[in-house]
């Protein structure tokens, strides 16, 4: 279809300058027969017939030299911009060349016809003329300036989408002309805001060249991990379409409001003109994405808790999956089941964001952890410097050694990913020690053989046996054994 077009337009200028300049040949040609022949019709065109030739000739020229000057002006700025930049020239500019070119030739040729027609006298008694004029064509003239102002500033470009006006329309730039920029809205509609108002109003671009960001906003329940949420949402997102793969979508918390915690994902458009049906397709993709992580939105409304005061963040569902935690850690398989409940009741859980500190150095301890989900690293300070002297992954213990001596923490116990932890307080440990003296025994070769691992260099530890004898008699004092 446009290359029908294009090619009913190319021969409809053919022709037409066919015609133009086969007109000019002939009123050359039959000049004479033609000034005879008017002569020959009434007394005024006795004297004036020249004239009117002349201006026939005139007329004809101009004709050929605006054929031409259109020529030109689409083959520079519709196919030579279009080869070199990919888009064509617009609208403006091409105008502006036309009528700048047209008026050089017109007066070319002017003067080459009525030599004796003095220019410059003429556009003396124009001056005022103009005045008037321009008087009347105030807004057009500004709306034209503003237009060429645009045209050098070049704020925006044809394909961009500008957001303009008092009433703030937003949509993709289909042409800058004479008089106005061209919007269609994402309703389809077309707005023409006149080029003084974009010149002059705030004006927000977003460039079609440009890898343009939005921002969509959605929230879960509070029981959500947010390292969960960050990373499905995160997935869910960079893989839809339309969002580039150059910038890896950023998900963040945005506040923690009365139903949920709010989030905002930030991503980036190839094609920002569709940044509607791309951000329905970010909510779609995050729906399903919670579907399948069991993550909830929160809606707006208030839910009543009734909850039986139970121990710091342990419902009762998880507190089997505790005894089987405790069970599997070595130090505790000496315990009867009984036991090993009583201390599944007495530990509190605790949820710790990655690189959140669990246990800081040199801070007073009174009790110790079991990793219950995630890992945590321990860190010391060497040479001003922090080196990690273990991981310590699901069903590993810290904190043992200032909850047993009474000592400072000796080391930092650093959450590696989301980690969940189990508390367990210097009551409980001696109601398990009262019961199993044996326990205190191998707890303490485990604290003389951490306190080697903590000591900077080997020679800085003391004997194993002398120090582990040393801190079974120092924990028995501890808790009051004998
Ligand atoms: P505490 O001193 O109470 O606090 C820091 C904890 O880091 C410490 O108890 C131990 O549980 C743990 N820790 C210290 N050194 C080591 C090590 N070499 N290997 C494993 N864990 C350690």
């Amino acid at each position: 279809m446009p290359h029908t077009y294009t090619r009913q337009k190319v021969t409809t200028f053919f022709s037409a300058l066919a015609l133009a300049i086969l007109t000019l040949y002939l009123s050359f040609h039959f000049q004479n027969q033609l000034t005879f022949w008017l002569k020959s019709q009434n007394e005024w065109l006795i004297t004036h017939a020249e004239s009117i030739v002349k201006l026939l000739h005139l007329i004809l020229w101009a004709l050929v030299a605006y054929l031409l000057i259109r020529a030109i002006s689409s083959l520079i700025f519709r196919l030579g911009f279009r080869w070199r930049r990919g888009f064509e020239a617009p609208t403006l500019v091409r105008n502006i060349f036309s009528i700048v070119a047209f008026t050089g030739l017109f007066l070319l040729i002017f003067s080459s016809i009525f030599p004796e027609v003095n220019l410059g006298a003429l556009f003396t008694t124009s001056a005022i003329f103009g005045v008037i004029l321009g008087l009347a064509l105030q807004d057009t003239l500004g709306n034209f300036f503003a237009g060429i102002s645009l045209q050098a500033d070049r704020p925006f470009q044809v394909g961009d989408v500008i957001t303009v006006g008092a009433k703030q329309n937003t949509g993709v730039v289909e042409e800058i002309s004479w008089r106005a920029v061209k919007i269609r809205t994402f309703q389809n509609h077309v707005v023409l805001v006149s080029n003084s108002v974009a010149a002059r109003e705030e004006l927000e671009v977003c460039p079609r060249d440009n890898l343009n960001a939005r921002l969509v906003f959605f929230n879960t329940l509070y029981t959500d991990s947010p390292v969960k949420t960050i990373h499905v949402v995160r997935e869910a997102v960079r893989e839809a379409q339309n969002v580039s793969q150059k910038i890896t979508p950023i998900v963040r918390i945005r506040n923690l409001s009365d139903s949920g915690v709010d989030y905002e994902v930030k991503y980036w458009l190839e094609d920002y003109a569709k940044y509607n049906d791309t951000d329905a397709l970010v909510r779609e993709r995050i729906w399903y994405a919670f579907r399948r992580a069991g993550l909830t939105f929160a809606y707006p409304t208030r839910t009543l808790f009734v909850e039986r005061p139970l121990r710091s963040g342990i419902s009762e569902g998880k507190e089997g999956a505790i005894i089987e935690r405790l069970s599997a850690v070595d130090i505790f398989s000496p315990l009867s089941h009984e036991e090993t409940t009583m201390l599944a009741q007495a530990a509190s859980s605790h949820v710790f964001a990655p690189a959140e500190t669990v246990i800081r150095a040199g801070d007073p301890g009174s009790s110790m952890f079991v990793v219950h989900g995630g890992k945590v690293s321990v860190q010391i300070m060497d040479n001003g410097r922090s080196r990690t002297v273990a991981t310590l992954e699901e069903g590993a213990f810290f904190g043992e050694m200032a909850l047993f001596t009474g000592e400072p923490r000796t080391a930092n116990v650093v959450a590696e990913e989301e980690t969940e932890v189990l508390e367990i307080g210097h009551d409980a440990m001696k109601r398990i020690f009262d019961a199993n003296p044996d326990l205190v025994e191998s707890l303490s070769h485990i604290i003389a053989e951490r306190r080697r691992g903590l000591a900077a260099r080997a020679e800085d530890s003391a004997d194993m046996q002398a120090e582990s004898a040393g801190l079974l008699s120092s924990i028995k004092r501890f808790f009051g054994m004998k």
